[in-house]
């Protein structure tokens, strides 16, 4: 896996927006897997820059994002397809039909799971993932203990992760206890995925991921095994990394063709 550490979230965005870019104006069909909540807001926000400014074209690339409360409808304020039209999908030129995003409302949950994993098929398979994690190692909505050959399917949320993201609700009763997810499998097909990270609260989980052992109890430490994993953190989220100095040696070192 590369580490990337910088020294502010802003940084680690803006690295993570070049990587994009670089995929998007290389392969202006690329097929994204997208995330959702605080993290990839800054991301979003130099995409949508590049876009404006720098004629970044969305035309003809389609999305998947990670995963969906059930039960939330995608005009649902906290939904998380209201949260991508709000903060990317309504400021780029990206065509609705391209877009795809879990239905939080389906009545065949099991059918629903496989017809997107399908649709992920019929698109050629994801070209660079998006992903946060969770501060219990969850990538996607794969909780501890998820399944490391996953697939997407109905995932029952923590009470750590319900904890942690009633701050967008009024009251922590209010967040939804299952969601739709891609599956830790699912991900790992992934051809490129960048992990972001950021804050001292997101540490522990950074480490587990990069330095620990490989195990379900720990979903994101799967990322281990992919082939091109690049997590991208700021040094609040490298405080607990053993071979911090390590990575920021590679990376000052890199052959110029290799950077990001
Ligand atoms: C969201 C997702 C989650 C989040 C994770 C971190 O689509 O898949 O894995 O990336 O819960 O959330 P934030 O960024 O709000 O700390």
């Amino acid at each position: 896996m590369e580490v990337i550490i910088q020294p502010t979230a802003d940084a680690a965005s803006h690295v993570a927006a070049r990587i994009f870019a670089r995929q998007i104006r290389t392969k202006p069909t690329s097929v994204l897997g997208l995330a959702t909540g605080s993290t990839p807001l800054g991301l979003y926000r130099e995409l949508v820059s590049m876009h404006e400014r720098a004629a970044l074209d969305f035309a003809k690339v389609t999305t998947f994002n990670l995963d969906e409360y059930v039960g939330l409808g995608p005009d649902h304020p906290q939904s998380y397809a209201h949260f991508m039209r709000e903060h990317l999908f309504s400021k780029i030129n990206i065509a609705p039909s391209g877009t795809r995003i879990p239905d939080g409302l389906t009545r065949d949950i099991a059918a629903h799971c496989a017809d997107y994993e399908q649709a992920i098929r019929d698109a050629g398979g994801i070209d660079l993932q998006l992903l946060g994690l969770g501060t219990d190692g969850h990538i996607g909505f794969n909780e501890p203990s998820s399944s490391l050959g996953s697939r997407t399917r109905l995932k029952t949320l923590t009470e750590r992760t319900i904890a942690d993201n009633a701050r967008f609700f009024s009251s922590p009763s209010e967040v939804p206890r299952h969601v739709i997810t891609m599956g830790v499998g699912t991900i790992m097909e992934a051809r490129h995925c960048v992990v972001l990270a950021f804050g001292e609260k997101k540490a522990g989980a950074v480490a587990a991921t990069v330095e620990g052992p490989v195990t379900a109890s720990v979903p994101s430490s799967a990322l281990q095994l992919h082939a091109r994993c690049t997590l991208i953190i700021d040094e609040g989220a490298a405080g607990a990394l053993e071979r911090a100095d390590y990575y920021r040696w590679v990376y000052n070192n890199k052959p110029e063709w290799q950077r990001a």
